[in-house]
């Protein structure tokens, strides 16, 4: 059997099997409103292909980090009902993950039903770190399925029971959607089209440290922005002002500068930035600056590149076979700091060669500065799951479907 045998003939047939498929339906909400339903979008197609084949389906699913108990704001609802509307049938929605609702959610349904099950992160076992406790609630979770569809990009580094424990369990499947992202991942770190350009942004070098690493010995040109690229600066000895730094990462910051000059790899980082003197809010017309990338005041805010960086970056993207992007360069939700972003993503639609938009907030960028996914080669659902791919790290979710 191979990712190109149906699910179903990959699970044995699936018509009267209740299959647990896990998504990452792991939206953003203003309330109870969507306000990207990419993720849910991503996740129609294996949860369609299993209720074609006449699978019971069941969701399991998380939402934001709650903490082992069953809050409001983090419930499921609102998003069952938009997988509902996408995938053109009635969608039940069990207001538990393992208890009476559950169970009576999957005994009452026929072949060919969907069912989504409340937060799996309202249960403490979900995340534990105690392999005990956390099997016990996959051995909760494994009564209400026959078989198991892995198929949450975005959660697969993480080592979580219904992503990790389940899979021990029961007979398993790999989900379209975690196969297509692998696939294109993959592309990225063995053999990728030369020049490889990556684009890294968001506020935290933190976050990025091994990526970046592992770039160092890789990419042909990285380009940084967003948050992170003031510890940069501030590594090359320039004042940042009152823009995000993370003072404790200037040493590794500067490794990193010193490997790139040995390695070959060019480092590109913003010549002008965008500052204002306090970080934009609802109640305050922003006071958009352009300044040197050497010379900000020490009472500015670094908010985006400037225009003469994210020409400098369009150009440098453009010149990519392979190019891959992970974070936005600006506060992006605010028009007066949203053009870097906007001209980093402009350009990936116009590369000849391969683009990937990796992570939750870069996505949400492209789709709420109005660019067409299709003139992406890619845009992933996974923001941690798609750098620690590129870091070249096992991530637990995938390694569990191959033993
Ligand atoms: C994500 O949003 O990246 C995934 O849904 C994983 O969420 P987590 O970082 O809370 O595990």
């Amino acid at each position: 059997m191979t990712e190109h045998d149906s699910l179903s003939d990959q699970l044995g047939g699936v018509r009267g099997k209740r299959v647990l498929v896990r998504s990452d339906l792991n939206v953003p909400l203003d309330g109870t409103s969507i306000t990207d339903d990419g993720r849910v979008r991503a996740s129609v197609p294996t949860i369609a292909e299993l209720a074609d084949a006449g699978g019971r389906v069941v969701v399991l699913a998380h939402l934001g980090r709650p903490k082992g108990e069953p809050e409001e704001r983090y419930s499921l609802r609102p998003v069952a009902s938009r997988l509902g509307e996408l995938l053109g049938r009635e969608v039940a929605f069990a207001t538990d993950t393992v208890g009476p609702s559950a169970s009576s959610t999957v005994a009452g349904l026929q072949d060919g039903e969907v069912a989504v099950l409340e937060n799996v992160r309202f249960n403490a076992g979900e995340t534990s770190k105690d392999d005990d406790v956390r099997g016990a609630f996959a051995d909760q979770l494994a009564q209400l399925g026959d078989c198991f569809v892995s198929d949450g990009f975005g959660v697969v580094h993480r080592k979580q029971a219904s992503v990790y424990d389940v899979a021990l369990r029961l007979p398993h499947a790999m989900g379209r959607l975690v196969a297509t992202e692998i696939d294109v991942l993959r592309k990225l770190t063995v053999d990728p089209q030369r020049p490889y350009v990556v684009v890294l942004g968001g506020s935290k070098v933190s976050d990025k440290l091994g990526v970046i690493d592992n770039l160092l010995g890789k990419a042909d040109r990285l380009l940084i922005g967003g948050g992170m690229v003031f510890t940069f600066l501030a590594a090359q000895g320039h004042e940042v002002g009152k823009s995000l730094l993370e003072d404790d990462q200037l040493d590794t910051v500067r490794g990193y500068l010193e490997r790139a000059g040995q390695t070959g790899v060019e480092i590109v980082l913003p010549t002008d930035i965008v500052v204002d003197t306090e970080f934009p809010t609802g109640d305050r017309e922003p006071q958009p600056h352009v300044v040197p990338a050497d010379e900000m005041p020490a009472d500015s805010l670094g908010l985006d590149i400037g225009p003469e960086s994210a020409q400098a970056f369009a150009d440098a993207i453009r010149s990519g076979k392979t190019v891959f992007w992970n974070g936005p360069m600006g506060v992006f939700e605010t028009p007066a700091f949203a053009e870097g972003t906007r001209a980093v993503a402009q350009a990936l639609t116009e590369i000849d060669g391969l683009s990937v938009v990796g992570g939750g907030d870069s996505a949400a960028a492209v789709r709420q500065l109005g660019f067409d996914e299709d003139a992406f080669g890619h845009i992933s659902t996974g923001g941690g799951a798609s750098l620690e791919l590129l870091e070249g790290k096992e991530l637990p979710g995938i390694a569990v479907l191959e033993r």
